[in-house]
């Protein structure tokens, strides 16, 4: 018998490569399409105006990254950095840790493809960093994981990063727009000066409601097995496994599309013919290293259970 393990591989590849369309992400293309056709008029005119931000917060495995990379790679004409380009409509990088205005204004030069060869000052590397989104003629700067910027920060640090952020936007000579995505933290840092508040269109990736969302939820996971020709049975038992999966993936909708493919996995390489229960256990128990007693696809009283806590043993709670 031939081993199934790559033709499996191959079905979960093109299954993770699959992106789900959700409320917040219209949001986000609708908002972005809006400022990026502002600003390329704007450049066409001659005209210099503020360029705006647009936040987008939520929870680890809510789905920011990956909303993010869509919008990149989607929105038709956006120029992305290419190896002998000059030009780059977005510049995209996660913020370094740990984050300093320094360490930032460095991490931007490297996106920028202009590394620095030697040792300069923090006003010196902002300088070069603003001199060089205008070169590149840079519409869009995106910092991932942007609530880093916001810890372990003093005051006066707080608002030197924010001053910082504020003058990209306000530069008389080549205003640059903002994507900021991260976790709750971020909101301190918008939060932090009126000034940025009021430039910034937050959006937030909401957790999904154990009680309202099973309908969602089982769209969701028959969609996905459909993918694959695996029926998910029995349907008696659907709305309970919707709602331990919504507890199992912490309300988070990026985490339970990875769940219910995780559970896919494991029904395939088990030979099934439809996708129970016993998958997600077996995928969760794999994922997390956790006793059966605090497995959610098995506990009883699933909704005590801390879903994020690696190898859990009874008693620890
Ligand atoms: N819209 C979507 N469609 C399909 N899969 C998604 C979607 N959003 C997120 N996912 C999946 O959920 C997982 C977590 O998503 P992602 O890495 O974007 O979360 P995040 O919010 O950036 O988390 P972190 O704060 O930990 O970086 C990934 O495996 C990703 O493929
Ligand atoms: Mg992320």
């Amino acid at each position: 018998m031939t081993d199934p393990g790559p033709e499996i591989a191959q079905r979960m590849l093109a299954l993770r490569a699959h992106f789900a369309h959700h409320p917040v992400y219209e949001q986000l293309e609708g908002q972005f399409e809006r400022l990026l056709s502002n600003r390329r008029v704007e450049v066409d005119k001659g005209e210099v105006r503020e360029a705006r931000a647009i936040a987008l917060i939520g929870a680890s495995g809510s789905g920011k990254s990956t909303a993010i990379d869509r919008l990149l790679t989607k929105t038709s004409g956006l120029i992305l950095p290419q190896e002998g380009q000059d030009h780059c409509d977005v510049v995209s990088l996660m913020v370094p840790s740990p984050a300093t205005l320094k360490s930032v204004g460095r991490s931007i030069l490297e996106a920028l493809g202009r590394p620095l060869r030697r040792e300069r000052t923090t006003d010196a590397i902002w300088e070069l960093v603003r001199g060089f989104l205008k070169e590149r003629k840079v519409l869009f700067l995106h910092l991932d994981e942007a609530q880093d910027i916001a810890r372990h920060q003093t005051p006066k640090e707080m608002q030197s990063v924010i001053n910082t952020l504020k003058s990209l936007m306000q530069s008389r000579s080549w205003p640059v727009g903002l994507i900021l995505s991260g976790m709750p933290g971020l909101k301190d840092l918008l939060n932090y000066d009126p000034q940025l508040a009021r430039r910034v269109f937050p959006l937030e990736l909401p957790r999904l409601s154990p009680l309202g969302d099973i309908g969602e939820v089982r769209a969701v996971v028959g969609f996905y097995s459909a993918e694959v020709g695996i029926p998910w049975e029995p349907e008696a038992t659907a709305a309970d496994v919707a709602a331990r999966l919504i507890h199992a993936a912490d309300r988070e909708f990026g985490l339970l599309i990875e769940m219910t493919i995780d559970g896919l996995e494991e029904a395939l390489h088990s030979g099934a013919s439809s996708l129970s229960v016993e998958h997600f256990a077996a995928a969760f128990s794999r994922r997390s290293g956790c006793i059966a007693g605090l497995n959610p696809f098995i506990a009883d009283e699933y909704e005590r259970i801390d879903v994020r806590k690696l190898l859990g043993r009874e008693g620890e709670e």
